[in-house]
């Protein structure tokens, strides 16, 4: 496990972060629990973290998943805890003007969103674009009128109060996540922060082919044009959603902070399992296993009308979802349609049937791009 390259450049500090994070994953994984897919006995381990990415694909899930054993809070909590302000950790502004001057420098922590329920005892680490917004139709929200009592309540990061039970409850609420394969997770992101871009002339436009090479650009047009109303979100939601995956499951010191960790690739499987998991605990109330999520679609496929066929990780955040019913399917084919529209404008090129195409011929670059920039997350989970 020592020959491990990093196929990015950066600075020496950011290097050396990154070779212990690195270590501290092989550790991770070498001590996960069961769960997950069985090494193969007898396997040469991998020469390079890369190795198995000869045949990542946009389908293939992680082949870390199910239980895992927990080290302590996720990094932006216990920071947090300690006493650093969430303006310095989340994005802060001389980040984001350094940016725009031509840094590269990661972000000064790995910021992540929490959902917790004490009646349930749970914490869900919602991690974005990675069927979170279908799992909280299943939990429900507790900021909604039609919260039931398994509803999930957002962390406020600036509520002391609330970060202390946090991390007191940690260690005993069972600590949740999901996950979602990089190449397939870069164009929902894509697709999905788009949308927050007006398409006015004088507006900036972002191709793919520029994104994938950078997700954090989308952050940095929303940064640059603050006063103007070519960003109807703001730059730290853009940059929280293009963030790695990596922040939402793992301590300060880069271990995991979560009990057990789903597939978006394998989301009614996992889903089930988790409910199982959930029920299997003595001394907390039973969930619902007879009620199922809905599935948020923004990313529908050009190649289907059904607003229900894409993948659960589809999940925008806000578009809810397709109920039933001739209305329903008609303002999801409508919905879709103005879907299509918009990547064109964005991109100018089609949304292609086969997502591999975004990584293939004139955007062969992405894939590189891709893998590089989420090389954290696929160093934690994809071997
Ligand atoms: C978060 O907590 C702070 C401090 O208690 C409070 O001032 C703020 O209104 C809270 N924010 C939300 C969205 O509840
Ligand atoms: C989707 O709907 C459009 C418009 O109703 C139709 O022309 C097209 O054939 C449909 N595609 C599929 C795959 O059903």
């Amino acid at each position: 496990m020592g020959e491990r390259r990093r196929p990015v450049s950066a600075s020496r500090l950011a290097r050396s972060v990154f070779l212990l994070s690195v270590l501290v994953s092989v550790w991770w994984v070498a001590t996960r629990q069961a769960g997950d897919a069985p090494a193969s006995p007898g396997a040469a381990p991998l020469a390079s973290p890369f190795t198995g990415l000869a045949q990542y694909d946009v389908e293939t899930p992680f082949k870390v998943f199910g239980s895992l054993r927990k080290h302590g809070p996720l990094g932006s909590v216990s920071m947090v805890h300690a006493g650093r302000s969430r303006g310095e950790l989340c994005f802060p502004t001389p980040w984001r003007d350094a940016r725009l001057a031509g840094s590269k420098a990661p972000p000064p922590a790995k910021w992540c969103a929490i959902m917790f329920n004490n009646k349930y005892k749970f914490i869900f680490v919602k991690c974005p674009k990675t069927a979170g917004t279908s799992l909280v139709t299943y939990f429900t929200d507790c900021s909604e009128p039609t919260a039931a009592d398994r509803c999930v309540r957002l962390l406020n990061y600036t509520d002391a109060a609330m970060v202390q039970h946090l991390v007191d409850a940690w260690p005993d609420y069972f600590v949740f996540s999901f996950s979602r394969n990089v190449l397939r997770r870069a164009i929902s992101q894509y697709q999905y922060l788009t949308r927050f871009l007006s398409e006015d002339e004088g507006c900036p436009r972002v191709s793919w082919d520029k994104y994938c090479l950078d997700p954090f650009v989308l952050g940095d047009v929303c940064h640059a044009t603050a006063t103007s109303s070519c960003c109807t979100q703001s730059a730290e939601h853009q940059y929280v959603h293009a963030s790695p995956q990596a922040n939402c499951f793992t301590t300060a010191a880069g271990r995991s902070a979560l009990d057990w960790l789903g597939r978006v690739e394998a989301f009614e499987e996992d889903f089930a399992a988790l409910v199982g998991l959930l029920n299997a605990r003595p001394g907390v109330p039973k969930l619902p296993a007879d009620v199922l999520p809905t599935k948020a679609n923004y990313n529908a496929s050009p190649c289907k009308n059904s607003s229900s066929s894409d993948a659960a990780g589809g999940s925008s955040g806000d578009d809810g979802g397709g109920g039933g019913g001739a209305a329903a399917a008609a303002q999801a084919a409508a919905a879709a349609a103005s879907r299509r529209l918009r990547w064109n404008v964005r991109d100018g090129m089609e949304n292609p049937c086969d997502k591999n195409d975004f990584f293939r011929g004139q955007h062969k670059h992405c894939y590189a791009a891709v893998t590089n920039f989420y090389a954290e997350d696929l160093l934690l989970l994809a071997q």
